[in-house]
């Protein structure tokens, strides 16, 4: 007897556990969400269980953003490392997920295009951006610095506290999930438009990264833990 590939199930996470789709003073958030309702469709098994094998396909980066080279100059600013797990809805760690990544610099520069007018300066010795592969039980790890506060333009006076940008991808592309990290206690979280726009307080933390205690850390660098749950009402929320 044949047996055709079931769907996996999941349940469905929280409107109100997610940002809002366009947020005042950000204007590309008008520009790429849509102005009617989602509608809903079945998934099919494309979507359901591909793409296989994407870090097999993709160049894997070296996990040290801090240095162009590995006998260079160390970009500038405070060294951090950034660890974690990548889990579905039971929690169960997602084997081989691949998790990239994207931060202004210690300046709060970001090293592209869309970021020409800062005034803030570019640092040669930083990478910026990363792509890794989660090990066997989820996990990921990398060295950075930690990224600079800027401000959005003509937003009236709104500055993004530092964060830093995640895409990741599980299993499937159902598995996706693009957000932002950010990090404890910082006093410009609470009037960051974009974490605000989350409704649920539960949610919000959920995208605010655990300072792991200098004993337990390195000598050399400040150590934050964040996990991300890619699917189910307890996931990370999309940002
Ligand atoms: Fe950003």
């Amino acid at each position: 007897m044949s047996t055709s590939p079931q769907p996996p199930a999941y349940d469905i996470y929280d409107d109100r556990t997610e940002s809002g789709w366009r947020i005042d003073g950000y204007p590309r958030t008008f520009t790429r969400t849509p102005d009617s309702p989602r509608v809903a469709r079945a998934l099919t098994l494309t979507e359901l269980t591909g793409p296989f094998g994407l870090h097999r396909r993709l160049r894997v980066d070296t996990a040290d953003l801090s240095r162009v080279r590995p006998d260079g100059q160390r970009a500038q600013g405070q060294l951090i490392v950034v660890r974690g797990r990548v889990c579905d809805e039971d929690g169960a760690p997602i084997a081989g997920a691949l998790v990239e990544m994207w931060q202004a610099n210690a300046s709060g520069r970001y090293a592209h295009e869309y970021d020409e007018k800062s005034l803030a300066p570019l640092d040669p010795n930083f990478i910026a951006s990363g792509r890794f592969v989660a090990d066997a039980e989820g996990r990921f790890s990398f060295t950075t610095v930690k990224p600079g506060a800027y401000p959005v333009p003509d937003s009236g006076h709104w500055w993004r506290p530092p964060h830093i940008h995640f895409s990741v991808f599980g299993p499937s592309w159902m598995a996706r999930l693009v957000t932002q990290m950010f990090f404890p206690s910082d006093p410009l979280n609470p009037a960051d438009r974009i974490l605000a726009s989350i409704p649920d307080p539960a949610a919000r933390d959920r995208a605010v990264a655990r300072s792991v205690p200098t004993t337990e850390g390195r000598d050399d660098a400040l150590v934050f833990e964040h996990d991300f749950v890619l699917r189910g009402h307890r996931r990370t929320p999309e940002l």
